[in-house]
């Protein structure tokens, strides 16, 4: 009998998968992403990258996570014999993202606080790293060094491992489903707020022309097409085991392919609708102090935590409030997806070791924050810049094009699983979902792997140092890989939790 729990509705699965997906990389990676890589012209490669990669992948994990019913190394121990590491190197990679993600989202929290009474003050960038991070002085210090906790990160990161995983410990359907379904459309209103009230400041139109304007120049350059995949890899918590996870949580009769659009259109129109918001919000800012919109834009850490305080300090009235939704849309959107992330091993384990939910957060979860302990010392932004590029770069995107080939080529499952998808969805698929996975999406993220792993080998990431960037990110992401062959050579606990699917299979 398999007592896999189940989502209670179908718009609580659709909420949890549209939950994941919207995340940090949504608010703070896309909007500079798309303007550094081409502006207007950068959706050429973006729509391609969704439509061959993104929505394709999309359907096949939850194809996957339908069909076997099982967390991810249980789904592809179920496929066939040689692929249960394929499972737990995805696992592996989300529980590194999980220890890190968490530290962004408890910044997110510190400054919710701040933006009360606009505590940032007006140096944004000497707040960030001196006052608050209290990073470790370069001139004294060396990037490697931890230097120590830092309190005023300590605390929200409690905060935040200790909401997650209590919503974990409640379970998929009472925990996950139902926060899911509160977060998700209190972000869209929120978010909403913020963009409406953008686009309407002085300036915006100029930093929407700037965001839009298309360079064509740079459709050619293979860099902006490995930029496109990147974000929508990460956007879609695609090659994460998150999809393959939550898909197992599905009941027998639920559209697939159905849920894949949704959930791919839901988190790109989210991201275009932040991408609206945010360069409004620059123009604004760069018309105040006069200068053209490219000297303000920034990503990542300082986007999000040095420009857009400066931005809410310049807006013309209800700064407070405004803060306060910008940070708070910041955490909601990087909780859904954080729960997503850490399910995946919180399911693994329990799966692999038959043992309960709770042991299984307990164990899972509690490791996770232990490790995160590193991101929240003084030292912790540069561990955090070194593992967020390499577990990206060569994590998820090498779990991707390995779970394509692996699928496509060495399991030959693209027709099973196509099948499967049409048995259960509305909407057919044909020729172009095999072509786009087992020709398309090799090719171009196979190039951009080639391409990535020269540029990182000929150059250090960052200018860091060579020997940092060894133990932190090529280490981390080597690491991964091995974690996720040696756990699938320890045996599973309930014999027949693995067998389950397959006797079955058998004798039906
Ligand atoms: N998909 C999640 C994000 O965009 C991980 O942040």
């Amino acid at each position: 009998m398999d007592h896999r729990p189940q989502w209670g509705t179908r718009a609580g699965f659709i909420m949890a998968a549209v939950g994941s997906a919207i995340g940090l990389g949504n608010i703070w990676r896309f909007p500079a992403v798309a303007y550094e890589n081409g502006g207007g012209a950068f959706f050429i490669p973006y729509l391609f990258a969704l439509l061959t990669a993104g929505i394709p992948l999309l359907i096949m994990e939850f194809s996957i996570g339908h069909k076997y019913r099982g967390s991810a190394p249980l789904s592809f121990a179920r496929m066939g014999k040689g692929k249960e590491w394929l499972g737990w190197w995805q696992v592996a990679i989300s529980f590194v993202i999980s220890t890190y993600y968490a530290v962004i989202v408890a910044w997110a929290v510190s400054y919710a606080v701040f933006s009360v009474n606009l505590g940032w003050g007006k140096n944004t960038e000497n707040f960030l790293m001196k006052e608050y991070l209290d990073r470790i002085d370069l001139s004294g210090g060396v990037i490697g060094q931890f230097g120590g906790f830092v309190p005023g990160v300590l605390i929200p990161l409690a905060i935040v491992w200790i909401i997650s995983l209590g919503i974990l410990f409640a379970g998929v359907k009472k925990g996950i489903e139902t926060a899911n379904k509160i977060f998700i459309p209190l972000l869209g209103v929120l978010f909403l707020i913020i963009v409406i009230y953008s686009v309407t400041l002085d300036g915006a139109g100029k930093g929407l022309e700037a965001f839009f304007t298309p360079d064509w120049s740079q459709i050619t350059n293979g860099k902006v097409w490995v930029a496109a995949y990147g974000q929508i890899f990460f956007s879609l918590s695609i090659a994460f085991a998150i999809m393959i996870t939550y898909s197992s949580y599905l009941p027998k009769k639920s559209d697939i392919t159905n849920n894949a659009f949704i959930t791919g259109f839901g988190n790109s129109s989210f991201e275009l609708l932040a991408g609206i918001g945010i360069f409004s919000a620059l123009g604004f800012m760069a018309a105040q102090q006069g200068v053209p919109v490219k000297e303000v834009v920034s990503s990542g850490v300082g986007l999000a935590f040095v420009v857009f305080p400066q931005i809410i300090n310049e807006f013309p009235a209800f700064n407070a409030l405004f803060g306060f939704l910008f940070f708070g849309s910041l955490v909601l959107a990087g909780l859904t997806s954080l729960i997503s992330i850490s399910e995946t091993y919180v399911a693994a384990i329990q799966d692999k070791f038959n043992i309960s939910r709770r042991k299984a957060v307990l164990f899972g979860g509690g490791l996770a924050a232990l490790c995160s302990l590193v991101f929240a010392t003084k030292g912790g932004l540069f561990f955090l810049d070194a593992a967020d590029y390499f577990i990206n770069n060569f994590g998820v995107a090498l779990a991707g094009l390995i779970e394509v080939i692996v699928i496509a080529w060495f399991a030959r499952e693209l027709r099973t699983l196509q099948n499967y998808a049409n048995s259960v969805s509305d909407i057919q698929l044909g020729g172009w979902w095999r072509i786009s996975l087992s020709i398309v999406t090799p090719l171009v993220l196979g190039y951009m792997m080639f391409d990535n792993i020269k540029t990182n080998l000929t150059s250090a990431y960052g200018d860091m140092p060579v020997e940092f960037l060894l133990k932190w990110g090529w280490s981390v992401a080597l690491g991964v890989i091995v974690v996720g062959f040696l756990l699938s050579f320890s045996k599973w606990k309930n014999a027949s939790t693995y067998s389950l699917y397959q006797d079955k299979e058998v004798s039906s």
